[in-house]
């Protein structure tokens, strides 16, 4: 290659993405680690339901005028197969709980009769301008509990269920000063009869309103509650309230949530405003926050979810009503290194790598080593070892300064060693160095 040859540019991850590093990772391996633990003391079982979908399930679940659907999603026309075949929209998932109930039709799931509870881990694509805790690829951690009514899926007790088990995960991965914020969004039928009020009471005022608002007066009145626009707030403020609509029915499911949570010790706030921008929940919604300051800036919303009665219907399916929530990883995971510094990137020695040192770092001495070292190496990793190999070419003083740094013992094998079957072994904890018959090795490291 001359040297008047341009150097190709680098290639750089994609906007709002973002890889996760070792030792970042381990922190996102225990985060999953323990919601997989406290899932399955609850019953849950876990659905993999694929990364894109028919942009319909989309349109139709979600809803047409969501921001989610109507701005965020990545959708393209996927080439046809065939002269006679038309192009598909194809849509990147930007939520889980429309595919997880397109599976719960498709798979028949309520022939099984009893309630389904299930939990998903996976990435969720939202064309959303980046920030601090929002990317274009983020990671949710969700449950969907859904089945016929006679399940008992309808039952209060499944909300106040899901919300104490969100409040044990949350205190178990050591999330400090969460804050729940519950509210009822009523019936179909209480959400038209709101909606038809809050048309009314937007029509003398909504001139004064931002574009977005003006619009969303229009075609999805219910979407101003969400608006964050600070010179709206007023008259949002003004406007009627949902709880007001609520039938009877509602009011009472609502109630029995609320005292259920009390029961459990779990505390919440009312929070009239929020509905939420996702069309189809129903009833039951909230959102778990954490204060200010706490590593999320303004995102500071850690997880969302609620109650979707009519959701499978609206895709065509049997009734099914179901709640979920998902949890924003990405989110967890930057609350959890504000709170204690020690779990942040930069700290020296982070206690979530669980300062794990390897087992052992065999190092040969000169080329004609190494294979015997690897050959002791996958001895010892099939006992259930730990183990690094360096390389003959290193000296001795890089083999143990390398050594140090990864394991808690360093195993020379040089040409003596090879010889007479034995192994050098050095304690970086106690400074003792043995000689040992490899036969014994494995024993030793144990105990070391
Ligand atoms: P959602 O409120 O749209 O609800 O998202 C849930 C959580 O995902 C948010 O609270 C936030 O923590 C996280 N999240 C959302 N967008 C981003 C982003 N761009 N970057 C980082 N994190 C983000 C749902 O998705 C519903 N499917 C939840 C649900 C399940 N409802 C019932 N079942």
């Amino acid at each position: 290659m001359s040297t008047q040859q341009k150097q190709p540019g680098i290639l750089k991850a994609v906007r709002g993405t973002r890889d996760l590093l070792p030792p970042e990772t381990a922190l996102w391996n225990r985060v999953e680690a323990t919601a997989r633990e406290v899932f399955a003391r609850y019953g849950f079982g876990e659905i993999r339901t694929p990364v894109f979908e028919d942009t319909q399930l989309f349109a139709r679940g979600v809803g047409e005028e969501t921001d989610i659907v109507s701005k965020e999603m990545y959708t393209w026309e996927d080439r046809a197969r065939a002269q006679s075949e038309k192009a598909q929209s194809l849509t990147l998932r930007p939520e889980n709980t429309a595919g997880v109930v397109r599976a719960y039709i498709e798979h028949k799931l309520d022939a099984r009769g009893d309630l389904q509870k299930l939990f998903y881990i996976g990435p969720q694509f939202r064309r959303e301008r980046p920030q601090r805790g929002r990317y274009r690829q983020f990671w949710q951690i969700g449950v969907e509990v859904l089945g016929p009514v006679s399940s008992g899926s309808e039952s209060p007790v499944r909300d106040a269920e899901v919300l104490e088990m969100l409040a044990t995960l949350l205190d178990e991965l050591g999330v400090r000063g969460w804050e729940l914020a519950l509210n009822s969004v009523g019936s179909a039928e209480d959400r038209k009869r709101y909606n038809a009020a809050l048309r009314a009471a937007l029509e003398p005022v909504k001139a004064r309103m931002c574009e977005d608002n003006q619009r969303r007066a229009e075609t999805n009145p219910l979407r101003v509650l969400d608006s964050k626009e600070p010179a709206d707030q007023e008259i949002i403020d003004g406007l009627p309230k949902i709880a007001d609509f609520l039938d009877d029915s509602s009011r009472e499911h609502f109630a029995a949530v609320r005292a259920a949570l009390d029961a459990c010790g779990v505390a919440y706030t009312v929070n009239p405003r929020l509905v939420r921008g996702l069309d189809y929940y129903t009833r039951t919604t909230f959102e778990f926050t954490v204060p200010d300051g706490q590593g999320l800036g303004t995102q500071n919303a850690l997880l969302g979810g609620g109650r979707y009665d009519g959701l499978s219907e609206m895709l065509g399916g049997p009734k099914a009503p179901g709640i979920g929530f998902a949890i924003g990883e990405d989110r967890l995971i930057l609350v959890l290194q504000e709170q204690d510094g020690s779990r942040s990137v930069d700290a020296p020695h982070p206690e979530w790598m669980w300062a794990k040192k390897l087992d052992a770092y065999i190092a040969p001495m000169g080329a004609e080593r190494n294979a015997a070292s690897l050959a002791l190496a996958r001895e010892l990793r099939r006992a259930g070892l730990s183990v690094e190999v360096g390389d003959g070419t290193f000296r001795l003083k890089k083999s143990f300064e390398t050594a140090d740094k990864v394991a808690r013992n360093i195993v020379i094998l040089g040409e003596d060693e090879v010889a007479s079957g034995t192994a050098t072994v050095k304690s970086f904890a106690t400074g003792a160095q043995v000689k040992v018959a490899l036969s014994g090795l494995t024993k030793l490291l144990r105990q070391a």
